[in-house]
C-alpha cells in the first residue's frame, strides 16, 4: 500500500518568524517529494528479483528506502514541532533527569542545530526505549538517529527549510525555531511511547 501524505500538522499563522510561504513550500515540495520518492523506491523493491539482484542494487535501494522513510517521518514530526506551547510535567521531569532541565536541553538542542548550519541534516529530541531516557541526536542526513528511538521533536537543518526566509543565516533560523517549540506535541508523543 503506498504511503500517503499527512496533513500539514502546524498552523503557519501561529508560527512567528517563519513565513507561511516557506512552511507551505517546504511541506508541498520537500515533504511531499519524500513521500513520492519513498513510494518509487518501494515500487522498485517490490519488483526486485532478490535471488539475482546484485549486492550493489540491494544495498543502494535499502539505503534509499531508509533515507526516504526517515525523511517522511522526521518531516511529519518537524511540522508538528512548530507552534509555541508548553511541555507537560512528564517531559519537564525527564528533561530534568536527562539534561539538567528544560533550559539546558534547549541550549544543547539549539547548539546542535547551529553546528549543522551551512551543512544539512536533522536535530532530533528522541525517547530511547532501550535506555529509558531522552536523547538529542544529530546527523547530516536522514539516516543517523539512535536505533529504536522515537522522535519527539525535530529540527530540519536542510537549507530548503530556512533559505527562503533567512538566506544563509542558519543561526537566526534556529533561534526563531526555538521560540516556536510545540512542546505540548512533544509531550503527547512522550506520553504515547513512554507513559510519562
Ligand atoms: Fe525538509
Amino acid at each position: 500500500m503506498p504511503y500517503e501524505q499527512k496533513p500539514l500538522a502546524c498552523n503557519p499563522a501561529a508560527v512567528t518568524g517563519i513565513s507561511k510561504n516557506a512552511i507551505v513550500s517546504h511541506y508541498e515540495s520537500n515533504y511531499a517529494g519524500a513521500v513520492m520518492r519513498l513510494n518509487a523506491i518501494e515500487a522498485q523493491l517490490a519488483e526486485l528479483d532478490w535471488t539475482k539482484a546484485p549486492a550493489l542494487v540491494i544495498n543502494g535501494l535499502k539505503r534509499e528506502q531508509m533515507m526516504a522513510m526517515n525523511s517522511v517521518l522526521l518531516h511529519e514530526v518537524f511540522f508538528d514541532s512548530l507552534g509555541a506551547s508548553k511541555a507537560s510535567r512528564g517531559l519537564v521531569a525527564r528533561m530534568d533527569v536527562d539534561f539538567g532541565g528544560p533550559a539546558a536541553w534547549k541550549a544543547q538542542f539549539a547548539a546542535m542545530g547551529k553546528a549543522l548550519g551551512g551543512s544539512s541534516g536533522w536535530v532530533v529530541l528522541a525517547w530511547s526505549p532501550h535506555d529509558g531516557k531522552l536523547v538529542n541526536t544529530s546527523s547530516t542526513d536522514c539516516a543517523g538517529n539512535v536505533a529504536g528511538a522515537v522522535p519527539l521533536l525535530t529540527l530540519d537543518m536542510y537549507e530548503h527549510s530556512y533559505h527562503a526566509d533567512f538566506g544563509a543565516k542558519a543561526d537566526l533560523y534556529v533561534d526563531v525555531f526555538m521560540n516556536n517549540l510545540n512542546l505540548f506535541a512533544a509531550s503527547k508523543r512522550l506520553a504515547a511511547v513512554a507513559g510519562l
